[in-house]
């Protein structure tokens, strides 16, 4: 993958900073284009396709979210954007933490919404190895067909229930070989505690209440180990917020770039 670029989505119009927008798994920028329409005028946002999802070619590359994040860097500065406020969610979250610790000059604030910065359990571990190989066996996407269902809270399962068959278009939507590759790449990351702890922009830490995945808990242990970062907790949303309430989240990522512009 050294010379691959990513699918590049400009979903919003604007100027200055722009908002780098790095969806979860098994997603692709999608997920944002809800968010967009609430966020203010004159902020500019750009949503990629991880490796291997969407739109974006996988390349021969190791599973990596380092790797990941270097074809991040790649596209974006061929595409002229020499510097952004990194906005994950989730697995995006993973590599934007990777990102700022490989092009930390790149990384003007961070956004981490509805994810971790720890590594996973040996249990968690093999679980996601154990997916990619029946996934890549049997060349299908049906064993992470039941995830949108864990991706949104008990609220949304209530009350926004066309969410559901939206987020299932979405997963149904990706290759096998981008599943297992995003799969292994996740198992095998490090603990990035540390990169929060050594950056020295503004971060925005978002977590639905009522996520399970990435529970507000790790949202605090990601708070605390920032030099500065705002807290913003979304009631009655999951693990999949920016889609669930993206008024809220669309708030808080405005107000992060406001942070930033003022920092700078
Ligand atoms: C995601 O939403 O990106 C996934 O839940 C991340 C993970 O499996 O750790």
């Amino acid at each position: 993958m050294t010379s691959t670029t990513l699918a590049l989505h400009e979903i919003h119009d604007g100027g200055g900073v722009p908002l780098v927008l790095l969806h979860g798994f098994p997603l692709d920028h999608r997920m944002w284009t809800p968010l967009a329409a609430h966020l203010p005028p004159g902020i500019r946002a750009l949503a990629l396709d991880l490796p291997g999802a969407g739109h974006s070619p996988l390349g021969s590359v190791a599973p990596s979210l380092d790797a990941a994040a270097a074809a991040v860097h790649r596209t974006l500065v061929g595409a002229g954007v020499a510097n952004g406020i990194v906005v994950g969610m989730s697995m995006g979250g993973y590599v934007a933490l990777a990102l700022a610790e490989r092009h930390p000059g790149f990384v003007d604030g961070l956004a981490l919404v509805d994810t971790k910065a720890s590594a996973d359990s040996e249990e968690a571990r093999t679980r996601r190895l154990k997916i990619a190989h029946e996934v890549e066996m049997n060349q299908t996407v049906d064993p992470v067909l039941a995830m949108p269902a864990t991706l949104l809270g008990a609220t949304s399962l209530q009350r926004r229930r066309p969410l559901l068959t939206t987020l299932e278009t979405w997963v149904r939507g990706q290759s096998p070989a981008g599943v297992a590759w995003a799969q292994r790449a996740m198992a095998d990351r490090p603990d990035r505690t540390h990169v929060l702890q050594q950056f020295d922009g503004p971060v925005s830490v978002v977590v639905g209440a009522e996520d399970a995945i990435t529970p507000p808990a790790e949202a605090e242990h990601m708070e605390r180990a920032a030099r500065d970062a705002a807290l913003t907790v979304v009631p009655g949303a999951g693990h999949a917020s920016p889609v669930e309430d993206p008024s809220a989240v669309a708030a808080a990522l405005a107000l992060l770039h406001r942070r930033v512009v003022r920092h700078r």
